[in-house]
């Protein structure tokens, strides 16, 4: 299987809007991946000096907005379960003016769709400034983030055009999957996953939520048109889901949706539930299911509109979208997919255009 992607993909075809397309390109984008990162061997490999320096820190902070901020929670979870490593994320702005106690040997990752985005380059030029190393993680080869960082890694998505990224979070994803995977292995660390095998599974996961798509569309039909607000909620990797789930859905269908630590709504903001508030919940995490599944109940109690999406294996019968089973510490490239879709159906069944939200740019260079 060889994924084409090329300046062609620039054309919507008979796609109604990029943002449909783009969330349709996803399982090729995950191959493609896989592809560009092995090596003779099969094993994923980025360059060795990369992972010499990577491997020299003892602290890593990662730095983005938006869309690629949410990605770096997850590659956070990555860094820190397969290379051990401690990592933080930092939204770029308020790391410009607040940085962070830094400790002696600091590695910075700058996530970035564009590679342009002037709050991330801010902090770019000042951890240069300071004499840190970098590396870039980015969609578009030559861009000023990547030619400004000490390394580059690729995300190999194609093009994407929508303002309301989707592919290019799941590649950031997978490529930080890809970079932690490939640090743990010169570690020696075996981590019982063998990242090719199963991004490829999560290719197919992936497939098989887009095929049935309409199905999510009706539920954005029966949980969406009409409301004011919205919550999605989960916990450890479901939670930072949660984070773009919600993003996704506001910047598109301007309703007022925040993502939230399962456990967390019920101090304070649970206040904000009333009949019929939608509440998506996301389950794929077997450690927490069973709490997340009590936070359900809480806001049930209280009149939500509960839709849950939850992971085969974990899944109760009447769940909302049960998800093929995937590595858990993947889940997130496949549980994104349909709440991209939510965003995609409430937007079209609100009358909005899914690809130009109002206020909003696909490159932010200004600070
Ligand atoms: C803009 C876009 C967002 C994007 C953010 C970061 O605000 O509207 O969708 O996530 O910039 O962009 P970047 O190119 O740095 O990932």
């Amino acid at each position: 299987y060889t994924a084409q992607i090329d300046a062609s993909d620039l054309e919507k075809g008979t796609y109604p809007y990029y943002m449909l397309k783009e969330i349709d390109e996803q399982p090729a984008v995950m191959r493609n991946i896989v592809q560009k990162y092995q090596n003779e061997e099969g094993r994923l490999t980025v360059p060795e000096d990369l992972v010499t320096a990577m491997l020299a820190a003892d602290r890593i902070h990662i730095v983005a907005c938006g869309t690629s901020y949410h990605s770096g929670w997850v590659g956070k979870h990555y860094l820190e379960k397969f290379a051990q490593i401690p990592t933080e994320v930092h939204v770029a702005s308020e790391f410009s003016y607040n940085p962070p106690l830094l400790t002696g040997n600091p590695f910075f990752v700058f996530l970035t769709q564009s590679g342009e985005t002037a709050d991330s380059r801010q902090v770019l030029v000042k951890v240069k400034e300071w004499g840190y190393p970098s590396l870039t993680i980015t969609n578009v080869a030559g861009s000023t983030l990547s030619r400004e960082a000490d390394f580059t890694l690729l995300l190999h998505a194609g093009p994407e055009i929508a303002v309301a990224s989707t592919k290019a979070y799941t590649a950031q994803i997978a490529v930080l999957a890809v970079l932690s995977d490939a640090l743990g292995a010169k570690l020696g660390h075996d981590m019982g996953i063998n990242m090719v095998r199963e991004l490829g599974i999560v290719a197919t996961a992936m497939e098989a939520v887009i095929d049935d798509k309409e199905r999510i569309g009706e539920l954005a039909n029966i949980y969406l048109p009409n409301t004011r607000n919205a919550f999605y909620i989960g916990r450890g990797l479901d939670y930072y889901v949660s984070m773009e789930a919600a993003l996704k859905l506001k910047e598109i269908s301007y309703i007022q949706t925040e993502g939230f630590a399962a456990g967390e709504l019920k101090h304070g903001t649970i206040a904000l539930i009333e009949e019929g508030t939608p509440v998506l919940a996301i389950i794929t995490q077997a450690n927490v299911a069973s709490h997340t599944r009590g936070n359900i109940e809480e806001v049930r109690s209280r009149g939500a509109n509960t839709c849950v999406f939850a992971m085969e294996g974990l899944a109760h019968d009447n769940d909302q979208v049960i998800l093929p089973a995937v590595h858990p510490a993947l889940a997130p490239l496949l549980t994104v997919v349909p709440t991209q879709l939510m965003a995609y159906y409430a937007t079209l069944a609100r009358g909005y255009d899914v690809d130009k939200p109002r206020n909003l740019a696909k490159s932010v260079t200004v600070e």
